[in-house]
C-alpha cells in the first residue's frame, strides 16, 4: 500500500538544523510528510545549500527585495500554493508574518520555540532564561498563530539549566531535544493529534504520566531531600 505523505515546506532562516533533523527523519518510508521544499528568506542561509545538497529543490527569497511584508507574504503564499503545500513547518525562521498569512496557514502551520512556552517568547531566549534563573529550559512545538511565539502547544521538553551555563551552552543543550521532538511531533501532528475549539491541543497519544525531572537533581532519590 503506498502511504499518502503530507506534502510539506520548511522556512528557514539560517543554520537549519531542525530542518536536516526533519529531512532525515522524513527519510524513513513510514514518516507521514515529504519535505517538498525548503525555502528561506535569507539567500546566502546556510541551511538553503545544505537542501539543495541533499536533493530537496530549495528557494531563496529575499525579503529585502519586497516593498512590504505583505507583498512577501503573499508571494510566498503563492509558491506554497504553486507547489500544493499542505504543511509549512518554520524551523528558525526569522520573519513576523502578517496575520493574513498566519490566519489562511491556521492549523497547518507549526513552529518550535527553544523555551518552555509561554515563558520567554522572542529573541534573546536563552539569556532571559538564565537571567531569570529557571532551573528547567526546554523548547516548545506549536501551531502558529498571529502573536509570537503564540497558539496550541504541541509538545514540550524540558531541559535542565546547569551551573555556569552561557546562553551558548543552554542554547546546545536545548537543540539536541529540539531535533528530536520536532521530527516526532510532526509526525505525531499529521497522524493523531487535534485541535480543540479553546485553542489547546488535546493530545491522542501517550503522555508521560510519572515522568518528573528534578533540576537541580534530589540528592536522595526518593526522598524529597533535596
Ligand atoms: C532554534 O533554536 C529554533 O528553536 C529557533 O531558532 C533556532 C534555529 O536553529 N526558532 P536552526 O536553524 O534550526 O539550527
Amino acid at each position: 500500500m503506498t502511504l499518502s505523505k503530507m506534502r510539506t515546506a520548511i522556512l528557514i532562516s539560517g543554520r537549519g538544523s531542525n530542518m536536516m533533523s526533519i529531512v532525515e527523519a522524513a527519510r524513513e518510508a513510514d514518516y507521514p510528510a515529504e519535505i517538498v521544499t525548503v525555502i528561506s528568506n535569507r539567500p546566502d542561509a546556510p541551511g538553503l545549500a545544505w537542501a539543495k545538497a541533499a536533493g530537496i529543490p530549495a528557494l531563496g527569497l529575499d525579503h529585502k527585495a519586497y516593498e512590504s511584508r505583505e507583498l512577501f507574504d503573499s508571494h510566498l503564499d503563492n509558491v506554497l500554493n504553486a507547489t500544493r503545500i499542505e504543511l509549512v513547518v518554520c524551523a528558525g525562521f526569522m520573519r513576523i508574518m502578517t496575520a493574513a498569512f498566519v490566519e489562511r496557514w491556521r492549523d497547518r502551520m507549526v513552529n518550535i520555540h527553544p523555551s518552555l512556552l509561554p515563558s520567554f517568547k522572542g529573541l534573546h531566549t536563552h539569556q532571559r532564561a538564565l537571567d531569570a534563573g529557571v532551573k528547567i529550559a526546554g523548547c516548545s512545538v506549536h501551531l502558529v498563530r498571529p502573536e509570537m511565539d503564540d497558539g496550541p502547544i504541541l509538545a514540550q521538553a524540558a531541559v535542565p539549566v546547569l551551573e555556569g551555563d552561557t546562553a551558548e551552552t543552554l542554547a546546545a543543550r536545548v537543540l539536541v531535544a529540539e531535533h528530536t521532538i520536532y521530527p516526532y511531533t510532526v509526525a505525531n501532528y499529521i497522524r493523531n493529534f487535534a485541535t480543540g475549539s479553546s485553542e489547546k491541543v488535546i493530545v491522542n497519544h501517550n503522555v508521560n504520566q510519572d515522568a518528573v525531572l528534578y533540576s537541580p537533581a534530589l540528592l536522595k532519590p526518593g526522598t524529597g531531600v533535596v
